[in-house]
């Protein structure tokens, strides 16, 4: 029987040998009722106060650990008391110093042994809204205040921590006392926009999504969602005036004479019957009515209506006038003499070659003539577009240099099967195609600022991000591609009626402003990389009722890790949860700059699929760190609790950081029993939170959780959860570097 036991043991450590590249080689743990001399503690339940339930303060749970500066031993964190804000009033932040002395054998137990403690405070006034202890002289600072969950010791002593109620950076010297106010952290999205500005909004043809588009109503309501420029197509009226209108063809007609496509009540006024024509568009015969044969002022009898009723209905028609350019100019004046907001146009010369055809006018010539006559030339808020090549050259070549106005121009690339006129009407046999090879992009950088692709450059029709972002933007191109829809017809499979995940993903390909019938859904999106911090949804702004922003952070999702880089110059802290906008499962390593005292954003690090949160973060040498990778679940149904090595060089070609599994928690070898619970050589780690790893050598890392005090369900539903803590023997040696883990030790 004995004989069977051992052969099934050497049998099973030979199976799990090749998964496994970790083994445990020393154990403590600290039992879960372990208490520090302070006030009665655990009043506080749901906000409510009632009686202490424990007659001073509770060492744990621990939250982050470093080596201990004074000496032998370890400093660890406590975390933010009782599991949540409203309730851990009473709770003090520390750090307690602890010694450990592992078990390396089945026959001794591992000792810890806690000793004194730095309580965290802010006597100088620091933090600059109401604290808790707001009116003691110490003025403590508790689990309700900050909820602290990383640290590190900078090289002078001073001590860095990181919460997640901001999240924020607190500063402390040495002996815990507050040294400024608790430091932001900004949004840096790392959009991989042209210049590093922000994306902009461009509402097609006003807010054409819940309006009939090119009326002042649809322009209005997409300013009032955020737009930042709003686009009219511009068409030709018989006596020359620009107004906005989709196409020329007001009404395109059937031969039979049924309307097939409006953007205007023409065909319903009999006064205007015999108007109706066929006329060659861009070589192809249309009938309807047009444009250029009504004066402005037969136009303004019209009435608009909605192009797409069949999807957007017709509550909107007969009740807005077509717009002149001069009246939208107007309109966005308006805006900002009441609101200061400067938003821009984005006007389209619709079918130059056309206008000149069948009008005898130059539409280019006429919108520089409007701009001047409205005194509308500041290039920050004017994009002038065309699908045509020829009237942006010659707009970029005589008309604007003669009328003494530079305007950024915008090259519209169509799908590969069209042509921009000009080349068809000359001959010229190419497709939009050709526009997009590199030598193309870079000879259109020679007359226009920018590209406005349909979005199929940008995004394939399998959903996936082609290169011509990256490419376009290499020629010193702008890119706004062209249309974002909200309704489920226009999206891919993939976005699962989503329109928000294709702004996003276009955003992530680095666009630099993208046209949408949807400005409202559009400015939200954008919003969420553009908004300056990231902030908790217990972000004292939001607690004390200053700001009614949204958060785009999950509550609990700060700066679960914080380290010192190994050269001591900058702090890396890496949250623990997705910011919104950001994909789903990627995390933002940010570096704090001691020196400059200046945010980067270092990279992004992307958890597994079974991974949703990290517990710690603990570096190996100047751009190798480990990272505690977990689900959220204990006990039983415990699955994914992990250490990773990932390394600040190195990236997967979706720009995530390459990384490598070291220990995987739930099935590291215990062949020598070290801990009570390992069963069969396997000791597993199965607590819903673990907070705590330090690089003790290159083949070995400090490991523990955090109880939760005085939560249970690690080691069973009625066993109250310890601390544990874990010596583990790694396969491969890291390549610890001598300065990693140690240097914060070293005060100078
Ligand atoms: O102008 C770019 C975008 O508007 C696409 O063209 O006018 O046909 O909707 P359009
Ligand atoms: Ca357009």
């Amino acid at each position: 029987m004995k004989l069977t036991c051992v052969r099934l043991t050497a049998l099973l450590a030979l199976a799990l040998s090749s998964a496994q590249a970790a083994t445990l080689v020393g154990y403590a743990e600290l039992k879960a009722d372990t208490f520090a001399a302070g006030p009665a503690s655990g009043a506080w339940n749901a906000g409510l106060r009632g009686e202490a339930r424990f007659p001073s303060q509770p060492v744990q749970g621990f939250s982050g650990v470093q080596r201990d500066p004074s000496g032998q031993g370890f400093l660890f964190l406590s975390d933010n008391g009782f599991g949540a804000r409203n309730n851990s009033a009473d709770y003090l932040l520390r750090l307690h110093r602890v010694a450990l002395t592992p078990a390396t054998t089945a026959r001794r137990a591992g000792q810890v042994s806690v000793g004194s403690f730095i309580e965290l405070r802010d006597p100088d006034r620091k933090v600059p809204w109401q604290i808790v202890n707001e009116a003691s002289p110490e003025r403590r600072l508790t689990g309700a205040d900050f909820d602290v969950e990383g640290f590190a010791i900078a090289p002078d002593g001073t001590l860095w921590v990181g919460d997640e109620f901001g999240p924020y950076l607190l500063h402390f010297s040495a002996d815990g006392r507050l040294l400024e106010a608790p430091i932001g952290t900004p949004n840096l999205a790392g959009l991989p926009t042209l210049r590093g500005q922000s994306p902009v909004v461009v509402a097609h043809r006003g807010s054409s999504g819940t309006r009939p588009e090119h009326t002042l109503e649809a322009y209005r309501i997409a300013i009032e969602a955020g737009a930042d420029f709003i686009e009219p197509d511009l068409v030709v009226t018989r006596d020359g005036v620009l107004v906005a209108r989709h196409e020329p063809v007001i009404a395109v007609l059937s031969a039979d004479g049924r309307v097939t496509e409006a953007t205007a009540d023409v065909a319903t006024r009999p006064e205007f019957k015999d108007r109706a024509r066929v006329k060659k568009l861009d070589g192809k015969d249309v009938y309807g009515y047009w444009a250029e044969d009504f004066t402005l002022a037969e136009l303004k009898t019209l009435r608009a209506v909605e192009r797409l009723p069949q999807l957007r209905g017709r509550a909107y028609d007969g009740r807005f006038e077509i717009p002149t350019l001069a009246e939208i100019i107007a309109l966005v004046r308006d805006v900002e003499a009441r609101t200061g907001r400067k938003v821009g146009l984005y006007p389209e010369t619709k079918h130059p070659t056309f206008v000149t055809q069948a009008a005898g006018m130059n539409i280019s010539q006429l919108l520089i003539d409007t701009l001047k006559k409205e005194n509308f030339t500041d290039p920050a808020r004017v994009f002038i577009q065309s699908f045509e090549v020829g009237n942006l050259k010659e707009l970029r070549t005589r008309i604007m240099p003669a009328a003494g106005v530079n305007l950024p121009l915008v090259q519209l690339i169509s799908s590969p099967d069209e042509a921009p006129y000009d080349w068809t009407a000359a001959g010229d046999k190419r497709t939009y195609g050709a526009l997009t090879s590199d030598v193309a992009l870079k000879e259109i950088a020679g007359y226009a600022a920018g590209v406005g692709p349909y979005k199929r450059w940008i995004i394939d029709d399998q959903g996936r991000t082609t290169d011509f972002v990256s490419r376009a933007h290499d020629a010193g191109l702008l890119v706004h591609p062209w249309t974002f829809r909200n309704e489920p017809t226009y999206l891919l499979p993939d976005y699962q009626n989503d329109p928000e995940a294709e702004m996003r993903q276009a955003l992530r390909a680095g666009v630099d402003g993208f046209f949408t019938d949807f400005p409202a859904t559009g400015a939200r999106v954008v919003g969420q990389y553009t908004v300056p911090e990231v902030r908790s949804p217990q972000h004292h702004a939001y607690a004390q009722g200053v700001s009614s922003g949204a958060a785009n952070l999950p509550g609990s999702g700060g700066f679960e890790g914080l380290n010192l880089s190994p050269d001591g110059q900058g702090l890396y802290a890496l949250l623990e949860k997705t910011v919104a906008g950001d994909l789903p499962g990627q995390l933002r390593l940010m570096r704090f700059d001691l020196g400059r005292r200046q945010w980067t954003l270092a990279g992004r690090y992307a958890l597994e699929p079974a991974g949703e949160a990290i517990g710690d973060l603990a570096p190996v040498n100047d751009h190798e760190y480990l990272v505690l990778e977990r689900d959220n679940a204990s006990g039983e149904a415990a699955k994914h609790k992990r250490v990773y090595l990932f390394n600040l060089r190195e990236k997967n070609p979706d720009g995530t950081f390459k990384k490598t599994l070291i220990a995987d928690l739930m099935n590291l070898r215990d062949p020598q029993k070290l801990a009570p619970s390992t069963t069969g050589g396997v000791f597993s780690f199965p607590y819903v939170t673990i907070e705590n790893l330090l690089v003790l050598d290159a083949r070995t890392i400090l490991v523990a959780n955090d109880n939760n005090f005085p939560a249970t369900g690690g080691r069973g539903r009625e066993v109250r959860d310890v601390s544990e803590f874990l010596w583990i023997g790694l396969d491969a040696p890291l390549k610890f570097a001598a300065g990693a883990g140690h240097r914060s030790a070293v005060r100078k």
